[in-house]
């Protein structure tokens, strides 16, 4: 039997696997502890110490998500101490930034606000310096305000570890820190690839969704669990729907495989064909080469489609007439259309759009 570690939470008593940090072991207990830097699946860095907790003869707070437990482990999670910390460094976030939630994308959404509305603060202790950085509006899918970040590196390690891109970092130094990527250039100029991920992970409004900007707060948008549709690794995503308008589309972290809540470029970002006026929803047919596309009932569609294989079969043979299958039908739906291919028209020129 694996060995267990055991230690007191709070005055509860609970058993964790070793190399478990405090932090997992409160959770386990139900106890909150509050996080920003902290992301799961990704290096803790314990950068912003918010989730700081008491031990017992340790020299002073220790943050929870950078802890490993130790055997007879003391914690204590909501001490007058504990809260102190929590405040101050709420505050110094708040105050070092441009958090004007009246205009920004993510109220309602956002950690440091919930946070800040947690720990019952009214205002800053410090004068507000929002640090004046241009905002990075370059391209079409991600919008950027460094006034609003708070340089928890979230962003920076999913682009490192989750996606492996490799395209963001720290720069700078002190109050003139800043992420972003190679040379301080916008994303559009950068190696960005613009799978999200940044925006997915940011926990205030610093990276956000822009063809969500405007177009609905978080309270009013409907969130539908679905699977993309763009190719037949079947990542799950979260749609946020407004007026029955996709307004933007997030990984689905909770249900875990294949994606673990990443998505690519098209998952994200490719949204605009489902309600487009362009879309195709009715059949076309073109009878003859002179005249125009003409919609018609499937019924005629399809027997117009049996016609015209059947007589192309008789006159040039099976294998004069070949298939290709879309990466957005289920693997149901591709079998059953080599089947058709196979069985029904009898050959085997059958292939797959099968690529990103
Ligand atoms: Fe632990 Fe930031 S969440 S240091």
């Amino acid at each position: 039997m694996e060995k267990k570690v055991t230690l007191t939470i709070d005055g509860q008593e609970v058993s964790v696997t070793p190399g478990q940090t405090v932090l997992e072991a409160a959770r386990s207990l139900g106890i909150y502890i509050p996080t920003l830097c902290h992301y799961a699946n990704t290096t803790n860095v314990g950068a912003c110490r918010v989730c700081v907790v008491e031990v017992e003869n340790a020299r002073s707070l220790v943050a929870s998500c950078c802890m490993p437990v130790s055997p007879g482990m003391v914690v204590r999670t909501n001490t007058p101490a504990v809260r102190a910390a929590q405040k101050m460094i709420i505050e110094l976030l708040w105050s070092s930034g441009d958090h004007n939630c009246l205009t920004c994308e993510q109220n309602g959404a956002c950690e440091l606000q919930n946070l800040i509305y947690w720990l019952k603060i009214d205002k800053p202790r410090f004068p507000i310096e929002p640090p004046g950085h241009a905002m990075d509006e370059s391209n079409t899918m991600i919008s950027r305000d460094l006034n609003k970040c708070v340089l928890c590196g979230r962003c920076i390690r999913a682009c490192n570890e989750i996606q492996v891109n490799e395209v963001l970092d720290f720069s700078m130094r002190g109050s003139y820190a800043k992420v972003g990527p190679a040379f301080d250039t916008d994303y559009i100029d950068s190696t960005c690839v613009f799978c999200g991920e940044c925006l997915q992970v940011c926990p205030t409004g610093a990276i956000t969704f822009k063809q969500a900007k405007f177009a609905g707060r978080p309270w009013e948008l409907e969130k539908v669990h679905t699977t993309c549709a763009y190719c037949g690794v079947g990542c799950q995503m979260d749609l946020y729907v407004k007026d029955n308008r996709i307004i933007k589309v997030m990984g689905n972290r909770e249900y875990g495989q294949p994606n673990e809540g990443s998505l690519c470029v098209k998952g994200r970002f490719g949204m605009d064909f489902v309600s487009h006026p362009d879309r195709l929803t009715k059949p076309l047919v073109r009878r003859d080469k002179k005249e125009d596309l003409k919609e018609v009932s499937w019924d005629e569609a399809f027997a117009f489609i049996a016609d015209k294989l059947k007589a192309i079969k008789s006159e040039y043979g099976a294998d004069s007439i070949a298939g290709l299958a879309s990466a957005r039908c289920t693997n149901e739906e591709n079998y059953l259309f080599q089947k058709f291919l196979r069985a029904g028209i009898g050959t085997n020129n059958v292939d797959h759009c099968a690529r990103l």
